[in-house]
């Protein structure tokens, strides 16, 4: 599986994509990941990528040329089911299942946006336009982070033990995960559920089953078709 990210910020992620499971999978070659500078597709001298919004209007508008250039190029080189995605906030929500989906592709081509947003051309080229959340980063490069992460660690031989994925929040049911504790067993007078010292794996199973459960009535109450009133809030 590897991943292409257009941006005009190729340094940007390096850091991130050094260390842990992601880094760990690169050097073991579980997956690729490579940064592209969006302005060596431009073909001017000052390798522009953005310009003025037809209609007038603040700010400016990322061009729909370097970004064609730079899909076709890779989609030469990647061979086998490769999927391009725009990342703005116009986009349908991104989620596990579109993480578990793509991890199964050959390549995945991930558009990073800056500025006041995309010619909307640009999406005559892509197969998909995806968001992280409701609310507006100042570009795609974080969402395009959080995207390599949930897809590479649904790719197998990226997390050591796939139980450890099946345990996840929404795994496999629009519900977060239980709660997770460890050393010491009392911390400021704060003690561990006796259930998980007890050794009983079945009890410990269906406490967090139901611990998962009674969290996402709290935190989620609109996964489980509930109104968002209807949880706990805990504004502020
Ligand atoms: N670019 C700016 N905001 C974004 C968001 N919420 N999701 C994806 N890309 C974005």
């Amino acid at each position: 599986m590897r991943f292409d990210i257009l941006t005009i910020f190729p340094g940007a992620l390096d850091g991130l994509f050094s260390v842990g499971v992601i880094g760990q999978a690169r050097a073991a070659g579980a997956i690729e990941i490579e940064c592209h500078d969006l302005r060596d597709y431009t073909d001017d001298p000052h390798r522009v990528v953005d310009d003025r919004p037809y209609g007038g209007g603040a700010g400016m508008v990322m061009k729909v040329e370097p970004f064609v250039r730079a899909i076709e190029a890779i989609r030469g080189r990647v061979g086998g089911h490769v999927r391009t995605v725009l990342l703005s906030p116009q986009g349908r929500l991104f989620r596990q299942a579109d993480a578990a989906r793509w991890a199964a592709l050959d390549g995945l081509i991930l558009l990073c946006g800056r500025y006041e947003g995309v010619d909307e051309r640009v999406l005559a080229f892509v197969d998909e336009e995806v968001s992280i959340g409701d609310y507006v980063l100042t570009g795609g490069e974080v969402a395009a982070a959080a995207i390599v992460e949930a897809t590479a660690r649904m790719t197998p031989g990226v997390v050591g033990r796939f139980d450890s994925v099946e345990s996840d929040s929404f795994y496999d049911a629009p519900r977060l995960g239980a709660p997770q504790y460890t050393r010491p067993p009392e911390f400021r007078g704060l003690t561990v559920p006796e259930v998980l010292l007890s050794g009983d794996h079945a009890k410990i199973e269906g406490w967090r089953e139901r611990e998962a459960w009674k969290k996402t009535a709290k935190n989620r109450p609109d996964l489980l078709g509930m109104r968002p009133e209807a949880g706990e809030r805990d504004d502020g």
